[in-house]
């Protein structure tokens, strides 16, 4: 039987034609700045998608923007190459946060910050690539936000294991790194039970000390500090105190690496070998200042990087899976310089510079602050 064809518009027709010629063909994916759980399950929907969906040929960048910017190696991406991916931790494409790069970024001349764009923008038109997904935090959303101005589309896809980003309810690797810190006040319990000690367990959490306040509830701590709540050594020991006259013999604090006693301006840092200036020693500061005011032995462990290796927790699995997909139908239908972000439940997406602009912080008010004190926690306020 015949079908007879509908009468395309002229308006109709110049529109189709406009989205075969404009059509996204070639795409390349880069993740930038510190890795977190989730990154290589991002890269696999992105490629599964690309491929099955769109018929894309997808390309990857090593070593994120610093590989782009500073001449590093773009190659092809096919479906064996995502294969067994999802459960990995890490980034098949590597990742840098320090380099050459941010420092420009930082700091550089506008004449060399043009430079560094112009050499990324080049590197991408050598292989024909139409749109590029970029998968990293606040630092290098802003470098793709840069390129989207210079003329290169770009896609965003927000990572921190810190969920500091407002523009976004979840960020995936938080929901591993909340886990992992959970195990380890799950452990460091048990012992602190054993020899009647206050054990101490620093977390990551520059800015945002929402790490530390998920796994400090889940993990069943007695003291929370967090970058957004000033503690006093007063306040922590009259805590403790007051445990002890209810029967309690030890005591688990969790601190994020950001947290400050009041009255103090700069976090604690430590130089890393190469000379770079990194967040921690907040534990082993509060073990020292607690230590001449209280009887129980005190020990403290610093989680470290631990909170961002290995594999994803079914959560950031899922959540990873949603970003990359979605990233590739925002490039197939020409949306750039927009940054997926999770509404709850569904994936939308928000102008990149917007989400870079909108911090997120713990308020004072958040509900599971208030739900933390009314189970007798203290943040040391
Ligand atoms: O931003 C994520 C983060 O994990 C912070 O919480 C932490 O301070 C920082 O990265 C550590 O970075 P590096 O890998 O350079 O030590």
């Amino acid at each position: 039987m015949s079908r007879r064809l509908k009468k395309k518009s002229p308006e109709k027709k110049k529109e189709d034609q406009r989205i075969v010629r404009e059509r996204v063909r070639r795409i390349a994916l880069l993740t930038s700045g510190g890795d977190a759980p989730g990154l290589n399950g991002v890269i696999r929907a992105a490629v599964k998608t690309a491929i099955l969906q769109y018929g894309m040929s997808v390309f990857g960048v090593r070593e994120g923007f610093e590989g782009l910017l500073m001449d590093g190696g773009i190659f092809p991406l096919d479906m064996a190459s995502v294969r067994g991916l999802l459960p990995r931790g890490g980034t098949i494409l590597g990742t840098r946060n320090t380099g050459e790069y941010h420092a420009f970024f930082e700091r550089g001349t506008a004449k060399r910050r043009k430079e560094l764009l112009w050499n990324g923008v080049r590197a991408l038109n050598e292989y024909g690539i139409d749109a590029l997904i970029a998968i990293g935090g606040e630092g290098s959303l802003y470098v793709a936000s840069e390129f989207q101005k210079y003329g290169f589309p770009v896609v965003g896809v927000p990572k921190t294991i810190d969920n500091d980003l407002a523009a976004t309810d979840y960020t995936f690797g938080f929901d591993t790194a909340v886990t992992i810190a959970t195990e380890a006040l799950d452990r460091l319990t048990t012992t602190a039970e054993s020899h009647d000690r206050v054990m101490i367990l620093e977390v990551m959490g520059r800015g945002a000390g929402w790490i530390a306040l998920a796994a400090g509830i889940a993990g069943g701590a007695d003291i929370i500090l967090i970058p957004e709540i000033p503690f006093s050594i007063g306040k922590i020991v009259e805590h403790i105190r007051l445990r002890e006259s209810t029967g309690a013999r030890f005591h688990i604090i969790v601190v994020a690496e950001g947290a400050r006693p009041k009255g103090r301006k700069a976090e604690l840092t430590y130089t890393t070998p190469k000379g770079k200036k990194r967040l921690g020693g907040i534990a082993a500061w509060l073990a020292g200042e607690l230590g001449g005011r209280i009887e129980n032995e005190i020990r403290y462990t610093v989680l470290g990087h631990l909170q961002r290796g290995g594999s994803p927790t079914a959560f950031d699995r899922i959540l990873a899976t949603r970003f990359g997909a979605y990233a590739v139908h925002l490039a197939a239908r020409r949306e750039f310089g927009r940054m997926v972000s999770l509404r709850t439940p569904e994936i939308t997406s928000v102008p990149i510079e917007e989400a870079i602009r909108t911090y997120h912080r713990v308020h004072k008010t958040e509900g599971m602050i208030r739900t933390a004190r009314s189970i007798g926690l203290t943040f040391g306020d």
